[in-house]
């Protein structure tokens, strides 16, 4: 199990139209990934995505707040004593290009990391060729039509599944997914979302998934937990099925507007959302991160910013003021 609580990042920036502004990445993130469970975290460019995939995976320093993973707090440890914790949470890159080191096999790859670990776990030499090759099977791959190849050889495809062996080696309890089909070529992108929901049923493996692209959350399980990240802060969450199809807070809304797969759930004759104004990071912080784009601001949403709440349903959380079941609506209707 991995809590976080309270989780705040802020970068200072060192060029650009923000150079030397304080901006928050994360304002105070609170999510809890059961093991075996799976949890999504959708959002526009630069909403935070990263920033807690890395944050999560040890690879990020964060401020305030605390991640637990099994009942211990990693703040209090030495970064050395936090290791073994953060190496159960293992990164998947979006760019499988770039992951795999160039001059080195498939085979090269995975028996680096699977010789520590025999030695580790006093195991004989031999299991880490079996057990190369025992992962490429679980990832989809011949192992003999790999292990002697180069990256470049592969299809960003198949290069994805090498990247997930290779972060199976060391018998993660999490894979924390950052935007890990965006890059592959869309005719493979249902069979890479498929075998990341193979390995949790498989494997037990818990899911961090973060991605852009909300129709995506929905491939993960049916038992998963969509979040909705807009600005840093939680908008809205609850399981992936309820927030994808009854949002309630606008930015959701507007994001299942630019969904063409949801065309279906067009609503006729009711409130319709459409975003008002482009992102701006130079806005006030005060009140309601979204209100300068909402359609539905009132006076309350400038002066006060909303907390996440649940309404009947308790599992289903948001932060809005004025929350409510609304029409979505393509975006080429928009235009
Ligand atoms: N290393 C960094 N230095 C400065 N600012 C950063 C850094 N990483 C991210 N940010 C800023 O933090 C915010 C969140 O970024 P990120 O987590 O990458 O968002 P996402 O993955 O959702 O696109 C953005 O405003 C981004 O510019
Ligand atoms: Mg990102």
């Amino acid at each position: 199990m991995i809590t976080g609580t309270g989780v705040t990042k802020t970068y200072r920036q060192r060029g650009g139209m923000l150079a030397g502004r304080d901006v928050p990445a994360l304002r105070g993130i609170d999510f809890a990934v059961p093991r075996g469970g799976a949890v999504s975290f959708i959002g526009e460019s630069g909403c935070g995505k990263t920033t807690l995939g890395r944050i999560v995976a040890g690879l990020e320093t964060y401020d305030s707040g605390e991640i637990v993973i099994d009942g211990t707090p990693m703040s209090p440890l030495s970064p050395k004593r936090r290791q073994p914790f953060f190496r159960r949470i293992q990164l998947i890159h979006q760019d499988p290009y770039s992951a795999l080191n160039p001059t080195r096999t498939i085979q090269q790859t995975l028996t680096a990391p699977l010789e520590l670990r025999a030695r580790h776990t006093k195991r004989p030499g031999s299991w880490v060729d079996d057990r190369a090759e025992e992962l490429l099977s679980l990832v989809g791959i011949d192992p003999g039509y790999v292990l002697g190849r180069y990256p470049h050889q592969l299809s960003g495809g198949m290069r994805q599944r090498v990247v997930i062996a290779r972060a199976l080696t060391v018998d993660p309890e999490m894979l924390v997914a950052d935007e890990s089909v965006s890059m592959i070529d869309v005719s493979m992108r249902l069979s890479i979302l498929a075998l990341l929901r193979d390995l949790r049923e498989r494997l037990d493996i818990g899911l961090l998934f973060i991605t852009h692209d909300i129709a995506t959350a929905r491939y993960i399980g049916d038992d998963s937990e969509l979040y909705v990240l807009y600005r840093g802060q939680v908008v809205e969450r609850g399981p992936t099925e309820t927030v994808i199809s009854a949002p309630v807070h606008p930015y959701t809304q507007s994001l299942l507007s630019a969904t063409p797969v949801l065309h279906g759930l067009e609503r006729p004759g009711e409130e319709r959302v459409v975003p008002t104004e482009a992102l701006d990071e130079r806005q006030g912080d005060s009140g309601c991160l979204f209100a300068r784009r909402c359609p539905f601001r009132t006076d309350r949403c400038d002066g006060e910013r909303p907390s996440l709440v649940h309404g009947l349903d308790v599992s289903h959380e948001h932060a809005c003021y004025h929350p409510r079941p609304r029409g979505v609506i393509p975006v080429e209707a928009v235009a």
